[in-house]
């Protein structure tokens, strides 16, 4: 049997590749899907020839996760539940793909991947597998179907004499350019504060700098193309940003979760690019759309993302959305200046050549007045309903 196994280097996929090669003597190619975790890829790879791999791919997909993925959940202020700006929930389609492509190419009889029962990537992952999979080609999940566990799967490795890594001994973490994902362990304690050996891209705002960091991103259409004046690879901007603003303490995250699968869990995670680029989109939407734009736009955002959390990548109205988003991004232009101090990011100005704000005119001095008259009937007509109301129930 000729296996794609899609391979992080993990701890699960590292004891799937051992137990299909050793247990099922299947042929295993690997695929590592690189989406900016800061893994040594060449010691991803020589890991997986170590563990059996018969042939290794390694797929630098950093451009396509930012273009494809990550600019869509900009404009879509993409953040589940409030909070979680869905860096392994976008991931997950974009590493899917690219494994069934391989899949296809290899002619393989199945895919396999690391996924247990209890989480939201087996849907997201089986979902898009098999959007892009022959019907013929099997979907495997050793981990869910052999109940392998953090501590199974270590016992499992070492029994084949392979060791362990210290950094996958204590958190289960998954990571990319968007977001850095830390769960499990001593974080399963909902009430105890995270370890700093959690965190890997944020200081400690206690041991953050006691002078802050000015930062000024510039937006065309939704997307950010410059930061500071400067026009930026959008790659390479995301790491500068996580690395700055991360340098200060911003980007930490503590969230109860709502899975797909029924289960509130908690985790924690960094994310300081991620989420000062949607507070600053977030923030010129404000002043470039109408009133009614915005509510729509903020019910549609969250249907997006949704969409994005539950695995549903490929759903129909996921485009749908996107090009409501679109129509209304085109006047999403202009610069948003940031101030990060201490774990805080605040916004403090902003300048749009699409702004509806006008200075002459809010002026209480100077600007427009409307004439009391005008004021009146404005008023009237305004609150009819609510003093129609009002009145006849306080009658009753
Ligand atoms: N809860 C997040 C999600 O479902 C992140 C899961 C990441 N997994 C991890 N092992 N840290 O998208």
């Amino acid at each position: 049997m000729k296996v794609v196994l899609s391979y992080s280097g993990g701890l699960d996929t590292s004891t799937i590749l051992v137990l299909l090669k050793k247990k099922y003597n299947a042929d295993v190619i690997t695929v590592t899907v690189d989406v900016g975790q800061e893994d040594d890829m060449k010691n991803v790879e020589e890991r997986a020839y170590e563990l059996g791999a018969s042939k290794h791919y390694t797929i630098d997909a950093k451009k396509n996760f930012v273009q494809e993925y990550i600019f869509k959940a900009i404009k879509a202020n993409a953040l589940y539940e409030g909070k979680y700006p869905l860096g392994t929930a976008l991931a997950r389609p974009l590493i899917a793909k690219k494994v069934a492509e391989i899949a296809m190419e290899e002619n393989a009889d199945a895919v396999a991947h690391g996924c247990t029962s209890k989480g939201n990537d087996q849907v997201r992952f089986d979902t898009t597998l098999r959007a892009y999979l022959k019907p013929n080609v099997k979907i495997l999940a050793p981990v869910r179907e052999l109940r392998l566990t953090r501590n199974t799967d270590m016992k499992i490795l070492s029994d084949y004499g392979y060791e362990i890594p210290e950094s996958h001994k204590k958190f289960s973490i998954d990571e990319n350019l968007w977001t850095r994902s830390i769960e499990g362990g001593e974080l399963d304690d909902p009430v105890r504060e995270p370890d700093e050996s959690a965190f890997a891209w944020t200081l400690s705002p206690e041991e953050a700098p006691d002078i802050p960091a000015y930062v000024s991103v510039e937006f065309e259409d939704g997307l950010p193309v410059e930061v500071n004046g400067e026009k930026k690879d959008p790659v390479e901007m995301i790491k500068y940003l996580n690395s700055l603003l991360g340098s200060h303490g911003f980007g930490r995250i503590d969230l109860i979760e709502s899975r797909v699968v029924g289960l509130k869990s908690r985790e924690v995670y960094e994310a300081p690019a991620a989420l000062a680029l949607i507070e600053a989109h977030q923030d010129l939407e404000r002043m470039v759309l109408t009133p009614r734009e915005l509510r729509f736009k903020r019910t549609i955002d969250e249907m997006w993302s949704d969409l994005v959390y539950q695995g549903l990548w490929i759903d129909p109205l996921r485009t749908h959305i996107e090009k409501a988003i679109d129509s209304m991004s085109k006047f999403t232009s202009g610069v948003v200046k940031l101030k990060v101090f201490k774990g805080n990011l605040s916004v403090i100005g902003r300048n749009s050549p699409f702004s509806l704000y006008s200075r002459e005119t809010i002026d209480y001095n100077t600007g427009w007045y409307p004439s009391d008259e005008e004021a009146r009937g404005f008023i009237t007509i305004h609150s009819m309903y609510a003093l129609t109301s009002s009145k006849i129930r306080k009658a009753l």
